[in-house]
């Protein structure tokens, strides 16, 4: 489903240019789930941001579903690739009602029945009838969360991109989103690329991880691998250890 190789991703340039992500490789099957984990400025936001076209200097080769991706996103490709990103209070525009959210991302898709959708997406995330005419400051973290889920989901994409999706949330609801986003997966047939920092939920959540550190992929395991605390890379090693500690 996607296939990373020999990337390099960097912002700025001459003495600001900062290296963000060095030669990183990895792939992810049609349906797995895929952790990406590391140290803070590892490079882990950086490599989701240059999928979605958010990171204009990069090199080497991404391909989506057999498509290799160039310069430029089109429409299509934002029909089958999504991101949620970590704090739903900043990525929802808080003057526009769930129902605007959602109408509008339809109808951008090319969409039509948009009344009939709109109910659907909410009823796919757990969110009933009622919660269509708020506000963002309306919503609790994980309805708001949930709304951004919708609207992921809005073009039926194949895969998503997930940064932190529950790290801005209060612990009781992380679990909630987390089961939903395990129940939408099975139900789609969906593709994760997720960046957690929290190395539980990468065990709960995926069947393989790559271990990030300094812009580069030290390890790539199963997540069987990771419950044996068995990680070759020194760094990967450490890093499941303080887990344990933690
Ligand atoms: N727009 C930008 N301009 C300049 N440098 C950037 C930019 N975005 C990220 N960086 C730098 O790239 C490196 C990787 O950042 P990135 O956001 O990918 O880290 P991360 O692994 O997601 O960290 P965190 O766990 O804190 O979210 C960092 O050194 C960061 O300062
Ligand atoms: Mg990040």
């Amino acid at each position: 489903m996607l296939d990373i190789t020999d990337l390099n991703v960097w912002f700025g340039q001459g003495r600001d240019r900062v290296d963000a992500v060095k030669a990183a490789s990895l792939a992810v099957e049609q349906g797995e789930s895929f952790g990406l984990v590391g140290e803070s400025g590892s490079g882990k936001s950086t490599i989701l941001r240059a999928i979605t076209g958010l990171a204009p200097d990069w090199s080497g080769r991404i391909t989506v579903d057999g498509t290799d991706l160039g310069r430029r996103r089109d429409r299509a490709f934002y029909k089958s690739v999504q991101m949620v990103f970590q704090d739903p209070y900043a990525s929802l525009h808080p003057r526009h009602s769930v129902d605007q959210v959602l109408s509008e991302t339809l109808h951008l898709h090319g969409l039509g029945e948009i009344d009939r959708r709109v109910a659907k997406l909410l009823d796919d995330v757990g969110l009933g009838p009622r919660f269509r005419f708020r506000y963002p400051h309306q919503l609790s973290g994980g309805q708001r969360q949930r709304v951004a889920i919708a609207r992921a989901l809005a073009g039926e994409p194949r895969l998503l991109l997930l940064d932190e999706p529950t790290s801005a949330l209060d612990v009781s609801v992380q679990a909630e989103i987390l089961n939903l986003l395990t129940d939408l997966r099975a139900e789609r047939g969906l593709t994760y690329l997720m960046v957690s920092h929290d190395l539980p939920v990468v065990g709960h959540m995926c069947e393989r991880l790559a271990v990030m550190k300094d812009g580069e992929i030290v390890e790539v395991m199963e997540v069987a691998a990771l419950r044996r605390m068995e990680a070759r890379h020194p760094y990967a090693q450490s890093l499941l250890q303080a887990s344990v500690a933690g």
